[in-house]
C-alpha cells in the first residue's frame, strides 16, 4: 500500500548508485528525470519512472499530483545546535557596533551565557524550544538533522541535552541525530584536566551506556581544545563506538584537519580558515568538508574555500550550523543561496551537498541523501518545474510538500 507522486515536471535523483559522496566534477552532476513519478512503499522509495507497472498501480492509496512542480531528495541539515536557550540578542547588538564573537566570549559572554541558560532551564522547556525550532526548519524541505550538546558542560546538563535530542527524534517524524560535544568549550569552575577527565571518563561512557548519541565532536580552535587533546578525547569516544566530527579551522589553522583525518572523522566543519597545507591533508582522504556559510555572513569572516575544495575532488556540503551565537537561522535555503553566491558553487553542486553529501558528513548516504529505489522516501516537493527556480527565486519559500518516509510531514 503506497504512496504515488504524480508526473512531476522535474525529479532531481542526486543518486550515485551506491557510492558514498559526490565529489569533483561529480558534485555538479544531478540526475534528472522529467515528467516522471516515483512509487513508495513502506516508508521507502520503490519505483521512480514514466509509468507505473500494473502490479504497483493496484497498491496506491494516496496520490499527489505534481504537474508543474519539481520533487528533490529531503534536505540534510548535518550540522546545527538547535537545542538551547536564552538569547543572544544583546550579544548580536555589540558585534554589530564593532565587538568580535572572540571578543565577547573572553569577556564571559558567547557559548558561556548560553551554557548559564541551558542548565537553568529544564528538559521541557528546552523540548519546546527546539521544537519549534525543528518545524521552521522542516518547512524549508529538511527532512534529517543533526543537532550537538556543547551548552551543558557538565556530566548532567550534557546528558539532559542529549536526552532532549533522543527524545524530539523519538517522537517527531523526522530523524534527528544525536552528537556529543562536550567539548565545546572549558566551564568556568573546574581545571581543564578536570573537565577533560569528565568528558573522557564519565560523560563518554555514561553517553554509549545509554545509547544517547552517534557522533562525538569537538571545538578545536585556538583557546577552545588543541588537536592532542580533540584526538583524545576522539580516541576515547571511538572505543565506546561514537563516530567523530570535528568543529575546526574557524579562526586559526592549529591542526584540527590532521588530528580528524588522523581520527577517521565523518566530516570536519565550518574551515573559514584553511591553509594550503590544511586542503592538501584532507585531499583524497573522503572526509566530507562542511561549509557554514550563514557563520561567514552573521560574524562578517571569511568564507570556506569551497570552490578550490571541489577542485581538489574534496566532497563538501553546506549546512546551517544553526545555533544562538554564530548563526542563528534555521534556513537551509538561505546558506543554500549563500553557497551559491558567496562560495561560488553551482546550483548543481549546492543541491548535492545538502542531500546526498550531507547524508555522508552523518555516514548515512546508503539510506537517504537521494531519490533511488531501495532509499528511505524522504522527499520535497517545491512548487516550480525548474530545480533551478530554487535558488534563482531566492528569499522565499517554494517548498510544497516534504515527505519523510513516505507520509507527508508538511504541506
Ligand atoms: O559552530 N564554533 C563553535 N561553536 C558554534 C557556536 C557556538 C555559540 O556561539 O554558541 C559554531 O559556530
Ligand atoms: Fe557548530
Amino acid at each position: 500500500m503506497g504512496l504515488l507522486i504524480e508526473n512531476a515536471a522535474q525529479i532531481v535523483t542526486c543518486h550515485t548508485r551506491g557510492r558514498k559522496f559526490k565529489a569533483g566534477k561529480y558534485q555538479s552532476e544531478i540526475g534528472l528525470l522529467k515528467n516522471a513519478s516515483i512509487y513508495a512503499e513502506n516508508g521507502k522509495i520503490k519505483w521512480l519512472g514514466k509509468t507505473l507497472p500494473a502490479n504497483l498501480k493496484k497498491l496506491v492509496i494516496r496520490k499527489i499530483n505534481a504537474k508543474g512542480k519539481c520533487v528533490l531528495p529531503g534536505f540534510i541539515d548535518s550540522h546545527t545546535h538547535l537545542v538551547f536557550a536564552g538569547s543572544r540578542a544583546d550579544e548580536y547588538s555589540m558585534r554589530i557596533s564593532g565587538s568580535t564573537y572572540e571578543e565577547i566570549a573572553k569577556a564571559g559572554g558567547g557559548i558561556a551565557s548560553t551554557v548559564k541558560a541551558v542548565r537553568k532551564a529544564s528538559k521541557k522547556e528546552l523540548k519546546e524550544l527546539a521544537l519549534k525550532r525543528i518545524i521552521n526548519s522542516v518547512t524549508f524541505g529538511v527532512t534529517t538533522l543533526e543537532a550537538k550538546s556543547g551548552y551543558g558542560l557538565n556530566s548532567d546538563n550534557e546528558l539532559k541535552m542529549l536526552e532532549v535530542i533522543n527524545e524530539l527524534n523519538r517522537e517527531l517524524p523526522v530523524d534527528i541525530y544525536a552528537t556529543f560535544l562536550g567539548a565545546h568549550a572549558f566551564p568556568k569552575d573546574k581545571t581543564k584536566t578536570e573537565y577533560i577527565d569528565e568528558i573522557l571518563y564519565e560523560m563518554i561512557p555514561k553517553i554509549a551506556e545509554n545509547d544517547l548519541a552517534t557522533y562525538i565532536d569537538a571545538f578545536c580552535e585556538k583557546n577552545y581544545f588543541t588537536p592532542a587533546e580533540t584526538i583524545k578525547i576522539f580516541r576515547q569516544g571511538k572505543k565506546f563506538g561514537l563516530v567523530p566530527k570535528l568543529h575546526t579551522n574557524q579562526f586559526y589553522s592549529i591542526g584540527g584537519i590532521k588530528a580528524a583525518v588522523n581520527s577517521g572523522a565523518l566530516s570536519v566543519d565550518h574551515l573559514e580558515v584553511m591553509k594550503p597545507s590544511d586542503i592538501n591533508i584532507l585531499t583524497g582522504t573522503g572526509v566530507i568538508a562542511c561549509v557554514l556559510p550563514t557563520v561567514s555572513y552573521f560574524l562578517d569572516i571569511p568564507y570556506a574555500p569551497a570552490r578550490k575544495m571541489i577542485e581538489k575532488n574534496i566532497p563538501v556540503t553546506i549546512a546551517t550550523d544553526f545555533n544562538p551565537g554564530s548563526a542563528m537561522s534555521e534556513n537551509l535555503q538561505l546558506a543554500m543561496s549563500m553557497g551559491v553566491h558567496l562560495l561560488k558553487m553551482n546550483v548543481e553542486e549546492v543541491i548535492n551537498s545538502v542531500t546526498i553529501n550531507a547524508a555522508a558528513a552523518l555516514g548515512i548516504s546508503h539510506y537517504t541523501g537521494s531519490i533511488e529505489a531501495g532509499k528511505q522516501a524522504d522527499m520535497v516537493i517545491f512548487d516550480t518545474p525548474n530545480y533551478r527556480d530554487i535558488l534563482y527565486h531566492f528569499g522565499i519559500n517554494q517548498a510544497d510538500t516534504v515527505i519523510k518516509n513516505g507520509k507527508i510531514i508538511y504541506h
